[in-house]
Order: structure tokens, then sequence, then C-alpha cells
């Protein structure tokens, strides 16, 4: 199989690229990926010359040079991880989340399918459906309520995913996953944020009261999850992808300081993210029940493996610390 992978360069797509390589042998792996600021090709150090891999740097929207690589390496799968990812930045800017997460869609999906690829799998994201109240779980019935520019593209992403298959009759699967955690997750996120601020020792900011919830998976559950979906998903369906792992900010926040045995005071409660969702929990019973998914990692086990790797990879998180994010971090924080 001969898959093209959009936005491999990034957290969870990094991740996913290393599990196709070392699990198949006989594919080829194309990461396209446009480098934004939260690409960074040395989540891949480790297999750049792999003969099974090539990365080509270009954006979704490239119409041309997608068509072009589809036709060169005669693709058979797209799997699309390629977006602006993150809520708070789509609260300051979310021009860019359009033309990434909807038009960027659009523009692979008319590529593919004018090549008459074999599959397209979407990686979309749980807060597509909105928020919870205390009880009850995402299935893939829920109705779309996407609360934030970020996961408003999201959702008009994936509504023109399902279009594609309703429409065309493409071979497409939508996959909606809650919180990953885990290696090469870029620390403008809440676990790798708090990690390396500990220790740094700078301040820890929970937005609001810290009781929202979110539902934590580690990133390799969520690839073999994705694997599962690329060989025996059925054209057209949506899979939810969670373990079970509902934490609040605050519990995540106290765990990391414990952990690191660093001081409570670095917690400061800061002003509330607009538009926060409360809750978000996955109910995973089709994949677990149709595509025979478990979940490997326990939230106990995994995130002290992934602090440690923070702890282990210390050049990695510094490098980015260091560099252009690090402006946004001042306009968003304040310089601490
Ligand atoms: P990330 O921000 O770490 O990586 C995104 C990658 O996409 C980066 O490498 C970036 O350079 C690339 N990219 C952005 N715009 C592009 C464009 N126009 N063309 C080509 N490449 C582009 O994100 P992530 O956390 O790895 O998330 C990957 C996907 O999974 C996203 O679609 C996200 O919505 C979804 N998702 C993430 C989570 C999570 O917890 N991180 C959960 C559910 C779903
Ligand atoms: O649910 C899946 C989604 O999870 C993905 O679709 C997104 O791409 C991904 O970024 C993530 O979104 P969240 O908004 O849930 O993740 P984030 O790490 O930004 O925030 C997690 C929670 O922590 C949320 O309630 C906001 C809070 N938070 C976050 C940051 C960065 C803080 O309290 N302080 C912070 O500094």
């Amino acid at each position: 199989m001969n898959i093209l992978v959009t936005g491999g360069a990034g957290f969870i797509g990094s991740n996913f690229v290393r599990h196709m390589i070392e699990t198949y042998p006989n594919y080829y792996i194309v990461n396209y990926d446009l480098l934004t600021y939260a690409g960074n090709l040395e989540n891949l150090k480790d297999i750049e010359s792999h003969p099974n891999y090539t990365f080509v740097k270009g954006d979704i929207n490239n119409r041309e040079l997608v068509d072009y690589l589809i036709k060169l390496h005669s693709i058979d799968v797209v799997v699309n991880f390629a977006a602006e990812s993150h809520v708070d930045r789509s609260i300051t800017d979310p021009n860019i989340f359009v033309k990434s997460n909807v038009l960027g869609t659009q523009a692979l999906l008319d590529v593919a399918k004018a090549n008459k690829i074999t599959k397209y799998v979407q990686v979309s994201t749980d807060e597509v459906y909105g928020s919870l109240g205390e009880t009850g779980y995402f299935t893939e019935e829920t109705p779309l309520a996407p609360n934030s520019p970020y996961s408003a593209s999201k959702a008009g992403g994936d509504m023109l995913v399902r279009s594609y298959y309703e429409t065309f009759g493409m071979n497409v699967n939508i996959t909606r996953c809650s919180n990953n955690y885990g290696p090469y997750h870029f620390p403008e996120k809440l676990i790798p944020l708090m990690v390396t601020n500990a220790l740094e020792g700078k301040e820890l900011p929970i937005y609001g009261d810290g009781k929202n919830i979110r539902d934590w998976l580690h990133v390799k559950d969520h690839c073999a999850a994705l694997d599962l979906v690329i060989h025996n998903g059925k054209p057209g369906e949506v899979y939810n992808v969670g373990g079970h792992n509902e934490r609040t900010n605050n519990e995540i926040v106290h765990l990391i300081v414990e952990e690191l045995g660093a001081p409570k005071k670095l917690i400061k409660y800061v002003e509330d993210r607009l538009g926060h969702d409360r809750r978000y929990a996955i109910d995973p019973t089709k994949l677990t029940t149709e595509l025979g998914w478990k979940s490997k990692y326990t939230f106990e086990t995994g995130i002290v493996e992934t602090i440690q790797w923070y702890l282990d990879n210390q050049e990695w998180w510094k490098n980015i610390k260091e560099g252009t994010y690090q402006s946004y971090y001042e306009k968003q924080y304040g310089e601490k």
C-alpha cells in the first residue's frame, strides 16, 4: 500500500508515520506537510532516510503538487492530519483555520477523487460535537455543534468529506478522536506546556476554574485505531476514538507537579478561554465492537512515560520554545 500522509510532521502525524513504517515493511509513506510553526522534521529524524519513506514540503491547498505526488507514487490511500490544531490560536486568528481545515480538505478531496484513490481518511476531533454536561458520551450519532472557530472548521471539513461519499461515492472514513498525549506533542497544548513550564520553573496557567474535563488518549493508541480504520473501516463510516480517561485540568496539572516534584506555587489560575467547552467524553463502542480496537495504555502509565519523554528530550522542546513560538507565548500569557 502506498499512503499519502498529510500533516505528517506534526504531533499525531509523525507518530502515525513511524507506526506505519515500523508495522508494514512493504508500505510506502509519502509525508506531505507545509511545515507551519507546528510541523517539525525533528519529529521524524530517526526514519528520515528509511527507504520506504519520503518527505515533501507543501500545502494541501496546492492541488497541482498533490496531484503530481499521488500520480508519481501511485498513492492508494490519503490520510489527512494536516490542519491548524490549536483552539486558542483559532480564537485570535480564525482565517487560517478555514483555509487549511476547510478549503484544504476540499482541495485534497478533489484531487483524491480525480485520481480514484482507494480510500480517504479524515482525522477529525471530538470537538465537532461541542460540549457535554456532567453525564453522557459523544457517539457517532451525536449532532455536530462546534463551539470554537477551530472545531467549526474541523466540522466544515467533516461535512465536505461526508458529501464526497454521499454525492460521488468516494470511499471515505472520518475518525473523531479525543485529546491525545504522548511524545512530540507541541508545547502549546496543556500537557506538554505544563510539563515543560514546570521543568523551566515557569508559571502553570490554568484557564478558569480548572474543572473542564478532557478525555485523554495515548497517541499510539490513536495510531493503532487509524491503522484499523484504514484497513477495515466500512465506506462512509465515522469512528469515534477514545479510551475512557476523563480528567479535569486541575487533576492533570497537579499530577504533573507531583510527578516532577515542582513547587505548587507555580500553578496560576488565569482568565478563562472564550467559549471554553466544559466536558468531552467519547463512547468508542463502534470502534471496539466493529473493528476490534482496544487501548493499550492506561492513563496512569502513559502519563508517567510521557513526562519521562520530556525529561529525556529536552533539546527537542527547548528548540521549539526558544524559536518563533516564544513570541506567541508572550502574547498569550505575557512575559514570564
Ligand atoms: P499539529 O498542529 O501538531 O500538526 C499539524 C500538522 O499539519 C503540522 O505538521 C503542520 O505543519 C501541518 N499543516 C498545517 N496546515 C497545513 C497545510 N495547509 N498543508 C499541509 N500541512 C499543513 O496537530 P496534531 O495535534 O498532530 O493534530 C493532527 C490532526 O488531528 C489535526 O487534524 C487535528 O485536528 C486532529 N486531532 C488532534 C487531536 C489532538 O489531541 N492533538 C485530537 C483529535 C484530532
Ligand atoms: O479534543 C480533541 C482536541 O484536543 C483536538 O481536536 C485539538 O487539536 C487539541 O488541541 C485538543 O484541544 P483542547 O482545547 O482540548 O486542548 P488544549 O491542550 O489546548 O487544552 C486542554 C484543556 O486545558 C482545555 O480545557 C484548556 C485547558 N488549558 C489549556 C492550556 C493551553 C489550560 O487550562 N491552560 C493552558 O495553558
